[in-house]
């Protein structure tokens, strides 16, 4: 490049010839980097000899020491010319006149430019070869812009290794910043290493500094017979200094080395650079090669930079397995929750949902995800949606209970809504727990109706037997009043409506007696809906009497089942009997019986049977009120029949499930398993 730049020179401002230095601060050697114009003899002698400044006074030290130009209009004679000029002028067989510009950047001078014109070239053409002041003005212009030009290549000649180097490290780093694979690493970042730096071979050792030891953990270059099970002390040299003090450590010479390295060539140079990992030396790396030149100022610097950028990449890892594990974690508590989990962030868009949510809402994340959750919770599940939207408002925890209906089944859940901060308390989203408690609520509704029906029925029956004797004694008094005072006419009547009052409280009492202390089960196998049909016609006056339709509908012709048919029959009684008394006159009570999975293999394994009627319905306050004892809305009811079903149907192991809607009608389930 100076070359070209002198030659140019030449050309356009007209001079003979010329030459450029460049200055080698360290050596402190003005050293020729382009000549133009010179013969070959001078050439040679210039571009090999360079001119130092302790020792050539001579006028290009003094003009490269110079801030400005030098111009000597005359080099073989004149007063401040020394014995080496002369020597020069001489070596180059004479001298024109001299101008040399300095080459500067940033206010210091790194090289100076020399051009030259012969004086004889100034006898031929007078006044034409003549150095004017205008001369020296354009070629200080010329050079000044020049300088930066010749500056950069300089720079970048000194530094074109380096800039590979790190080019390559660029490379490298993004090639192993993928790697998520903590073994698959480590080979890399030896195999990477030993093509960075030319080594010929080389080694991992993974640093333990609870043991204060370090083991081999990976080889290259190395014959088979090289042993791998090799532990070592952190607390030897040059091990201790690499580890602890986290220094890189070069042997130069392995052979003339004081001390041997648990693995190394025969002969060459090591250098060991510590990797750290959160300021710990975690593992050091080792790289060996016949020449300890390949390892010089710029290689280290470059396998230092390679070793921090390594540290950082195992750190990377360790964070990425460590958050894959927390996150497996997380996922696995999610899938086996027992609870529906659906957590939304701060604007109420869904970030994830566990499959018993998936189960419960009949959804699929991948549907929902980033999503906002009304997508899930559509037309009676909005209640969810509302709590959730609830706590994202009031930033506050919610607890509530929501009914709905999942294919034609009424599930109660429980939706709990937490509020969730990030680390710096800002609200950051909720997370929503949804639990099916249906079968809780059935059982604990059971439970307390069972409660119930225990205290009233042990009560009942005191209350009963107390009644019974004195009951008797009415009657048979009455019945010996009326013979023993002849009674007639009105009399006669009144004494026996009493009678007839007394037979039906004793009819009541061994109805109470009877449900207080029920006979056990007798077992058999029977048709459900021969039941049935018992069932209707035994209420055929009643049906008549109300012009009923009764409609009877079975799946199979006969539905067998193992259970107490004569128990079977009074809960089917006592239910046609509601239904026929809810029924306005002409109306149509249904009968519905099929079978169903009732146990969980997926095989039907029960008979479920619905009594369906379209009269007057239950007050939604009465729902839960039904199967009380004594509870009744009727003047002649004795509030016995539903209760007595349900204990039936619980002894039995089965399920009595009503739904009803006030003013159009009921149906009351039954599912028994066969
Ligand atoms: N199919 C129905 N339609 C509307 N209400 C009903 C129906 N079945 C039961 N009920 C309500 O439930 C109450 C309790 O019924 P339950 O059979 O236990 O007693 P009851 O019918 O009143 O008297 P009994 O002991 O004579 O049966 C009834 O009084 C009535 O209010
Ligand atoms: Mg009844």
């Amino acid at each position: 490049m100076l070359s070209t730049i002198l030659n140019n020179v030449l050309n356009c401002f007209e001079y003979y010839r010329g030459v450029a230095y460049l200055w080698d601060k360290e050596k402190e050697n003005l050293v020729c980097h382009g000549t133009g114009g010179l013969s070959e003899e001078s050439e040679k002698i210039i571009r090999t000899k360079p001119l130092n400044v302790n020792r050539h006074d001579c006028i290009e030290i003094r003009a490269a020491q110079s801030s400005t130009y030098t111009y000597i209009e005359d080099p073989t004679n004149g007063p401040n010319l020394t014995k080496i000029d002369l020597k020069i002028s001489h070596q180059h067989g004479g001298r024109g006149s001299l101008l040399f510009v300095p080459l500067r950047s940033k206010g210091e001078t790194f090289g100076i430019l020399g051009v030259e014109r012969y004086p004889t070239q100034v006898e031929s053409y007078p006044g034409q070869f003549e150095i004017t002041e205008k001369n020296i003005r354009s070629l200080m212009l010329f050079v000044n812009h020049a300088s930066i030009a010749i500056e950069n290549a300089r720079l970048y000649a000194q530094n074109a290794r380096k800039i590979n180097y790190l080019v390559r490290l660029q490379e490298i780093y993004r090639e192993l910043n993928v790697i998520m694979d903590m073994d698959q690493l480590t080979e890399d970042i030896l195999d990477y290493a030993l093509s960075l730096s030319q080594a010929s071979s080389g080694a991992i050792w993974c640093c333990d500094p609870g043991t204060r030891r370090a083991h081999l953990r990976l080889l290259r270059g190395y014959p088979s017979s090289q042993r791998t099970d090799i532990r070592l002390s952190l607390d030897q040299h040059p091990f201790k200094e690499v580890c602890h003090e986290q220094r890189l450590a070069l042997i130069p010479e392995l052979t003339k080395c004081a001390y041997s390295l648990p693995v190394s060539p025969l002969k060459g140079s090591t250098i060991l650079i510590p990797i750290t990992y959160e300021d710990q030396t975690a593992a050091i790396l080792q790289l060996d090669h016949r020449d300890s030149s390949i390892f010089d100022e710029t290689a280290t610097e470059v396998l230092k930079i390679y070793a921090s950028q390594v540290g950082k990449l195992i750190e990377n890892v360790k964070l990425y397995k460590r958050l894959l594990s927390e996150r497996r974690f997380i996922d696995n508590v999610m899938n086996s929750a027992g609870v529906g989990i659906l957590i939304t962030d701060a604007k109420g868009k869904i970030l994830s949902i566990n499959p018993k949510i998936e189960e419960i809402f009949v959804t699929k994340s991948s549907e929902v995800i980033g999503k906002p959750a009304d997508v899930i919770f559509s037309g009676d599940q909005r209640a969810i949606f509302h709590i959730i939207r609830e706590t994202m408002r009031k930033k506050k925890d919610t607890e509530k209970e929501v009914n709905f209906v999942q294919k034609e089944d009424e599930l109660i859940l429980k939706v709990n809504s937490f509020v969730v901060f990030d680390g710096d308390k800002r609200f950051s989203g909720v997370a929503t727990l949804i639990q099916d408690v249906t079968e809780t609520k059935r059982l604990s509704e059971s439970l307390r109706r069972m409660e119930k029906m225990a205290a009233i029925g042990t009560m009942a029956a005191g209350v009963a037997h107390e009644l019974r004797n004195p009951l008797s004694g009415i009657f048979t008094t009455i019945q010996t009043l009326t013979k023993e005072l002849a009674c007639t006419g009105e009399q006669k009547l009144e004494m026996d409506a009493v009678l007839e009052e007394v037979d039906r409280m004793e009819t009541l009492i061994q109805e109470i007696l009877r449900f207080s202390k029920p006979l056990p089960l007798t077992i058999s196998k029977g048709d459900i809906n021969a039941v049935l049909k018992k069932c209707v016609a035994a209420l055929q006056d009643k049906i008549k009497a109300k012009r009923i339709r009764v409609l009877c509908e079975a799946q199979d012709e006969t539905a067998y089942l193992r259970a107490d048919m004569d128990k079977i029959h009074q809960v089917f009684l006592n239910l046609l009997v509601n239904a026929i008394e809810a029924s306005e006159e002409g109306g149509t009570v249904e009968i519905h019986s099929r079978s169903i999975p009732f146990s969980n293999n997926g095989r039907p394994k029960g008979i479920e049977i619905q009594v369906t009627d379209h009269g007057v319905g239950i007050p939604p306050d009465n729902l839960s009120k039904i199967f009380d004892p004594f509870f009744t809305t009727k003047n002649y009811g004795t509030g016995l029949g539903l209760t007595i079903c349900a204990k039936i149907i619980e002894e039995h192991n089965g399920e009595i499930i009503v739904k009803s809607e006030n003013g159009r009608g009921s149906v009351f389930t039954i599912r028994l398993r066969k």
